[in-house]
């Protein structure tokens, strides 16, 4: 194989072989290919797009470059949930003590925060004492005593992806449906679990910005984690604003305690109950979705869910009295509030930019392994649809100085559009995405075939 020869092909519209394919991203791993090589090659994919074949064979070899979890040993069911990244979403800090609870066992490999997404590692080491590197065998053995483990992923599972996506993060190529879903679904497959939920966001916090992207990177990992023989399914869910009602680390483990104790009713809370209900069904501990739901809106109302983060906080070395005693948890000297400017509706929210002031604070990173400030961050107590008296107050501003307080409270102001009218809150649940789409995977194909030219490949999505 000739690297050169790789970049033309793929520069010009021609198929990958798998055979290829795999020479290339395992030479990468072994660092035998140059990062300028790997990144013509990315761009060059990035503009022309890669086939549904293609993208298998992208994921397989991507799973092939490092370790698999075996969960042999564990009795089962073993599930994993991921979510593509949003702000204000510490779904995994509720969903995985009331999968726990309900007999699932749940291996959640999570990831940090970067740019203007939250990272669930960040949030759980606000609880004093709190570990997140756990090896292999500690992770099966806690999954085997308590039914979850939240951790970092380790070093030799998937470490193709590792080198890909912090040189697609430098190199404007992440914004690739192909590219996201064999990233996403490389490292869901080596975690080992049988059953597999993906929360696909979209809007103005998440990657896809349309809900036909969105639907598709969906379609595309759950095809991918059907033929590797793992229950997959996707949720397409709204991400036009931050999901909970908080963004930052300690602030959101806060608000993730108290929707454990039953304090809280959200869109956040009843995203949480959703995805353990679909969970429940994926993983037959449920007939179906709704049954499973109950069963979570019950392990939530009995405190049993709460008990279960407790065991968690514990085997995990933190501090269980968190639960009770959140004063244990760091906070910031500065709490300033935030104030609706004049009467009306809130139409729409950039949470993005909620997401970039949130880590302005000192809450998220701009680069891998830069420190964060787990006590700063923001809450915005409404939501798009809500109608909010003027000077009403509809946020909070944890701040280390004034200064950051004050420019922390305009940067949310900024990103708030007002309306007369009354408008319309958007759906939680875009769609629920169930079935291999073998039928888009045949017909891309076949189109490529008959037309000769690659118009049905996955190209860059609506991405930022
Ligand atoms: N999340 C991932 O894990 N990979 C991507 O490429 C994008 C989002």
């Amino acid at each position: 194989m000739h690297i050169v020869d790789l970049i033309a092909a793929k520069r010009d519209g021609r198929s990958i072989s798998s055979n290829d394919m795999h020479e290339l991203i395992l030479g990468y791993t072994a660092t035998d290919i140059p990062d300028y090589q790997m990144a013509a090659f990315l761009m060059a994919g990035y503009l022309r797009g890669f086939s549904y074949e293609e993208t298998v064979s992208l994921t397989d070899a991507m799973l092939a470059s490092g370790e698999q979890l075996d969960l042999s040993q564990l009795s089962g069911p073993t599930v994993d949930k991921h979510s593509t990244g949003g702000v204000g979403d510490s779904t995994t800090l509720v969903v995985a003590p009331l999968a726990a609870e309900l007999g699932m066992q749940m291996i959640k490999l999570s990831g940090r925060g970067l740019g203007f997404t939250g990272g669930t590692l960040d949030k759980l080491e606000a609880i004093p004492g709190m570990r997140t590197n756990l090896t292999t065998k500690e992770l099966i053995a806690q999954v085997d005593r308590i039914g979850l483990a939240v951790c970092a992923q380790t070093d030799n599972l998937d470490p193709a992806d590792r080198a890909m996506y912090a040189l697609r993060d430098v190199t404007a190529t992440v914004g690739n449906t192909a590219l996201i879903a064999s990233s996403i679904m490389s490292k869901k497959l080596a975690g080992g679990a049988h059953a597999i939920l993906l929360d696909v966001k979209v809007g103005s916090g998440a990657f896809m910005k349309t809900v036909s992207d969105a639907r598709e990177l969906a379609e595309v990992c759950v095809a991918l984690g059907t033929t590797s023989g793992r229950a997959t399914r996707a949720l397409v869910t709204d991400m036009s604003q931050p999901l909970a009602d908080t963004v930052g680390n300690a602030i959101e483990v806060r608000e993730a305690i108290e929707v454990l104790r039953g304090d809280r009713r959200s869109r956040f809370v009843e995203l949480c109950l959703d995805l353990v209900g679909h969970l429940a069904a994926l993983s037959g501990v449920a007939p179906d979705a709704e049954t499973g739901r109950a069963r979570a809106a019950q392990a939530l109302s009995s405190g049993a869910g709460l008990d279960r983060f407790r065991r968690l906080v514990e085997a995990q070395g933190g501090d269980p009295r968190v639960v009770e005693d959140m004063s244990l948890l760091p906070s910031a000297p500065i709490a300033h509030d935030i104030r609706a400017p004049h009467s009306a509706w809130l139409a729409t929210v950039d949470a993005e930019a909620i997401g970039r002031a949130s880590g302005a604070l000192g809450a998220g990173r701009e680069t891998l392994g830069a420190a964060i400030d787990a006590a700063v961050g923001l809450a915005l107590d409404v939501k798009i649809g809500d109608r909010v008296h003027g000077g009403e107050v509809i946020g909070r501003v944890l701040a280390r100085t004034e200064d950051a307080a004050r420019v922390g409270e305009h940067a949310v102001l900024d990103a708030l559009a007002w309306s007369a009218q009354p408008v319309d809150a958007p759906p939680l649940i875009h769609d629920v995405i169930e079935r291999a789409k073998q039928d888009r995977a045949a017909s891309m194909s076949r189109s490529r075939l008959k037309d000769g030219a690659d118009a049905d490949v996955l190209a860059p999505a609506a991405v930022t």
